[in-house]
């Protein structure tokens, strides 16, 4: 009775072996069809939604429902909000997931404005009016640095609870 288990054992143990190899594997050759240098996502030439999955859906998730366990938080219904108090219109644009990503400035004021649209993502959380991202603003608002990010966002949060904006970000604080 013991022999087939040992022989499960022993094939186990071949089989781990036959299918080790080095990783990465330093002569992996393109998939066939693959063989061209990767487009770089600010030449790609994509649509915002695409640039939105792969730059950000990784953390706000596909429909912006964000993520408590992450902190990270909701677009959905409630980004709109930040046009509706001081700074908040700059804030959009400096946090790290935009200010960092890979996008362009076009492509970001592009996606600035798929985000912040009472068809969109923002949806009941827009205000009633909102003048449009231009490259220009992005690019001039990108590269200021935000040195306290939490606490400019408190205060920002703060101002929403202020005016009795009710703070549906997921975060639950
Ligand atoms: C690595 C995770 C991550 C990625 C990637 C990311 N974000 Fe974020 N985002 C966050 C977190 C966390 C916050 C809250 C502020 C902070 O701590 O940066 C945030 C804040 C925001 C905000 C401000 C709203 C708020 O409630 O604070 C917007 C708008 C936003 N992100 C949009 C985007 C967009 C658009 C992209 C893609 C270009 C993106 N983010 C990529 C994690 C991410």
């Amino acid at each position: 009775m013991r022999w087939p288990l040992l022989t499960g054992v022993a094939l186990t143990l071949i089989s781990t072996t036959l299918l080790a190899r080095s990783i990465p594997d330093p002569h992996q050759q393109p998939a066939p069809g693959n063989e061209a240098a990767q487009t770089p996502i600010a030449r790609a030439g994509y649509s915002v939604a695409t640039n939105y999955q792969l730059q950000c859906a990784g953390c706000h998730l596909t429909s912006g429902e964000g993520s408590r366990a992450n902190d990270t938080p909701r677009l959905a219904g409630f980004v709109g909000n930040f046009l509706k108090v001081e700074g908040g219109r700059a804030f959009l644009v400096r946090v790290p997931g935009m200010s960092q990503s890979a996008l362009n400035n076009q492509q970001l004021a592009d996606m600035l404005n798929w985000l912040l649209n009472k068809d969109g993502m923002a949806g009941v959380s827009m205000p009633e009016h909102f003048q449009p991202y231009s490259a220009d603003e992005v690019a001039a608002v990108r590269r200021q640095a935000m040195l306290n990010l939490p606490e400019t966002r408190g205060k920002l949060i703060e101002q929403m609870k202020a005016q009795g904006i009710s703070i549906t970000d997921g975060l639950g604080d």
